[in-house]
């Protein structure tokens, strides 16, 4: 059985001081919550120090950053390594996310080498997949979001396919409000899910518009396993009541 994640991207939002207000205010409405939930936040680069300070002893919340570099160290410019992030005891990484294979040239090669490198080190890479909404409409949403997952499992073991995180994130749905149907989100979330029996106990992570109005439908489905959730995740309140809607099932 899979184990439950919510995770918070925060994009390219909140500054260091806004994060610090944010872990204040969000920690001890979660403190309470099952510690088999696992519970993350990605801030931008920038709030990291900020971020692990503030949650200093706290074990509830986890920290993740929103993309990494897969070389140790080198003349990448604007790039981040992964010892940058362990710095800051960063144990979760967003690969692949839509926007940044939209705006930033990432492609299936380098999720999978960011892929490689994370789980080389330790790290839970959460790899995010996801179609256009012409490719929904031209009935390519299975054959793009199984491409992409078996890209970013290329060269792995079993072992290895069992230590990630996929999201399921319908590039659509995505702050637009118009998040996709449970059922029809679940149902494509076991087509990925079919792309190796390694990934029978990995968290499938369902992100598009979820809300704490939201979540309890989706964790209803066999095979969504928790959220990766955008403007819902910035607010400690609402994302708190999300995170506690994730765990009636
Ligand atoms: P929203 O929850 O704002 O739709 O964003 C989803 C997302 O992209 C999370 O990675």
């Amino acid at each position: 059985m899979p184990r439950t994640v919510i995770a918070g991207n925060w994009k390219m939002h909140k500054t260091a001081a806004e994060t610090r207000a944010f872990i204040e205010a969000f920690v001890p409405l979660v403190a309470d919550v099952s510690p088999e939930i696992e519970i993350a936040i990605a801030p931008p680069f920038t709030a990291l120090a900020a971020a692990r300070e503030a949650l200093a002893a706290d074990t509830r919340v986890r920290l993740g950053a929103q993309n990494v570099h897969w070389e140790p160290q080198g003349a990448y410019t604007g790039e981040i390594s992964i010892s940058m992030l362990q710095e800051h005891g960063v144990s979760h990484v967003i690969v692949g996310h839509s926007e940044r294979r939209a705006y930033c040239n990432e492609l299936d090669s380098t999720v999978n080498l960011k892929v490689r490198a994370l789980l080389a080190h330790g790290l839970t890479p959460i790899v995010a997949v996801g179609e256009t909404l012409d490719e929904r409409n031209a009935g390519e949403t299975d054959a793009r979001v199984t491409a992409q997952t078996r890209a970013a499992l290329d060269g792995l073991d079993d072992a290895q396919i069992a230590r990630l995180v996929l999201a399921y994130e319908p590039i659509w749905a995505i702050g637009t409000g118009h998040n996709c149907d449970p059922a029809e989100a679940g149902r494509v979330m076991e087509a990925i899910r079919g792309c190796s029996p390694a990934l029978a106990d990995v968290p499938l992570l369902y992100g598009g518009s979820m809300k704490a109005e939201n979540v309890a439908a989706y964790m209803a489905h066999a095979h969504i396993n928790g959220g990766l959730v955008g403007g819902a995740s910035l607010d400690p309140a609402a994302f708190a009541t999300l995170v506690r809607n994730a765990t009636t099932r």
